[in-house]
C-alpha cells in the first residue's frame, strides 16, 4: 500500500514524461524548452491526438474545425441562469461541459477543447454584468480566448503568451487530474465524462487551484523587504506556500521557467506589471532559501503555479478565473491520456487494504 501512490507507476504512455530529477517535461518525443514559446496550442493539440482519434486533419484544417467548434458551444452559454452566476467560474465551466454530449471521436474531442475556451470568458463577463462575445472562428484559439474576454484586438504579445501558457501545461505525465482522467476512460464512459472527472480532480488547491492563492500571497507579502518575515511567519503557522513543491519534481520545475520566460517578453507589453515580477522574484529567492533552511531532507522548488499566477494577471484574467484557464489548457491532455486509456488500458481497479474492524465472531 502506498500513501497517495507515491512513485507507483500505473499506467504506460507515449504522451508525455516528467523527470523529476532532471527537471524535464518531454511532450511526444519534444522537450519541453523547443515547444513553449515556439509551438501554438494548435499545433500541440495535434501533436497530442496524433493517432488517437482517427485521421488527423492538417493544421489549417484543424484550426478551422475548432474554431467552428467554438461557434458551436456558444449556444451553450445561454443556459448561465443566476444560480450559476453565484458559482466559481471553474464550476460554471464544468456544469456547461456537462451539457455536451459524450462520445470518443474527433468531433468530441473538439467541441470538448472549444467548450472551457468559450465558456470561462462567457462566465466572466457575466459575473461583471456584461454580455458574452461570440467566438470568432478564424482566429486562433488564443487570441479568441482574448477577444472574447473583451480585448477587441488582442496583441501580438498577448497571444503569444498565452499561446506559451497553453502548450506550457498542456500534458504533464500521470498528475491527478489526467489519472482521473484515465480512470473515467478506463470504464469506457466517454470523453465527456472523463473531462468531468479532471476538472472536479483540478479544482483542488493542492493542484490546480494553487496560482490564485500565489497572487494572495504576493499582495499580502506587499514588498521585497517584507519577504523573508512573511514567509517564515507562514510556515510557523503551518501553512504551505502556495507555488512551491512538487510531487515528482525534485528540483526546478521546467515549466516555471518556460512560463518565466514568457512572462519577460510579455512584460515589454505591459511595464506596469514590472513591479509585481520584482517582488515575486524577491519572494522566491527569500522561499527557497527558507524551505531549503527548513527542510533540508525534502528538495523544495518553484512549480508551475508561480509563475502561471504573474502570466495570467499580466493577461487580464481575473485571479478566481485562474483554475478555468489551466482547464482550458490542459483538456487537451486529458482527452489524449483517455484516448490512451480506452485504446490500449484495461479497467482500471485497484484494491484497497482493510484497516477496519472485523465481524464479531459468533459465540
Ligand atoms: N510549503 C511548505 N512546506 C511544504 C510545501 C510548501 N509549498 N510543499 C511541501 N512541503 C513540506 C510538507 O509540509 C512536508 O513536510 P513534513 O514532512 O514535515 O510534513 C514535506 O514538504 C513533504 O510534503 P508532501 O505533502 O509529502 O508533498 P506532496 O508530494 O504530497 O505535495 C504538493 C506536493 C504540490 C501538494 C505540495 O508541495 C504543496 O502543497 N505545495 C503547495 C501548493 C501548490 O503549489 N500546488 C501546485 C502544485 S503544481
Amino acid at each position: 500500500m502506498k500513501n497517495g501512490l507515491e512513485d507507483v507507476v500505473a499506467a504506460e504512455t507515449q504522451l508525455s514524461h516528467v523527470d523529476g530529477e532532471a527537471g524535464q517535461l518531454i511532450i511526444r518525443g519534444i522537450s519541453l524548452d523547443h515547444l513553449a514559446g515556439q509551438a501554438s496550442y494548435e499545433d500541440v493539440v495535434a501533436l497530442l491526438f496524433e493517432g488517437l482519434l482517427g485521421p488527423m486533419p492538417d493544421r489549417t484544417e484543424l484550426a478551422r474545425r475548432l474554431g467552428e467548434k467554438r461557434a458551436d458551444v456558444f449556444a451553450h452559454v445561454g443556459a448561465i441562469d443566476d444560480a450559476l452566476l453565484e458559482l466559481p467560474p471553474v464550476d460554471i465551466m464544468r456544469a456547461l461541459i456537462a451539457r455536451l454530449p459524450d462520445g470518443d471521436d474527433l468531433e468530441t474531442a473538439l467541441r470538448l477543447l472549444a467548450a472551457p475556451a468559450v465558456f470561462l470568458p462567457a462566465a466572466l463577463r457575466l459575473k461583471r454584468g456584461e454580455s458574452p462575445l461570440a467566438p470568432t472562428p478564424a482566429l486562433s484559439h488564443a487570441a479568441d480566448i482574448l477577444a472574447m474576454l473583451g480585448a477587441k484586438l488582442p496583441s501580438r504579445q498577448d497571444v503569444a503568451a498565452l499561446d506559451a501558457y497553453l502548450v506550457t501545461i498542456s500534458d504533464h505525465g500521470l498528475n491527478a487530474s489526467t489519472f482521473a482522467s484515465r480512470v473515467v476512460a478506463s470504464t469506457k464512459a466517454g470523453l465527456t465524462s472523463s473531462v468531468l472527472a479532471a476538472i472536479g480532480a483540478l479544482k483542488g488547491p493542492l493542484h490546480g487551484g494553487a496560482p490564485g492563492p500565489v497572487l494572495d500571497m504576493l499582495d499580502a507579502i506587499g514588498t521585497p523587504e517584507n519577504a523573508e518575515t512573511w514567509l517564515s511567519d507562514a510556515l510557523d503557522h503551518g501553512e504551505r506556500l502556495m507555488g512551491f513543491g512538487h510531487r515528482v519534481y525534485r528540483v526546478r520545475d521546467p515549466r516555471a521557467d518556460a512560463l518565466k520566460g514568457a512572462l519577460k517578453r510579455l512584460i515589454v507589453a505591459h511595464p506596469a506589471n514590472r513591479d509585481r515580477i520584482q517582488l515575486a522574484e524577491a519572494v522566491e529567492r527569500s522561499a527557497l532559501a527558507i524551505l531549503k533552511a527548513r527542510k533540508p531532507e525534502r528538495p523544495l522548488d518553484v512549480n508551475v503555479e508561480f509563475y502561471t499566477a504573474l502570466l495570467l494577471d499580466a493577461l487580464n484574467f481575473p485571479r478566481e478565473a485562474f483554475t478555468g484557464v489551466f482547464a482550458i489548457g490542459r483538456t487537451v491532455g486529458w482527452i489524449a491520456h483517455a484516448r490512451e486509456q480506452a485504446l490500449e488500458g484495461r479497467l482500471i481497479r485497484p484494491r484497497s487494504l482493510y484497516v477496519g474492524p472485523l465481524p464479531q465472531q459468533a459465540a
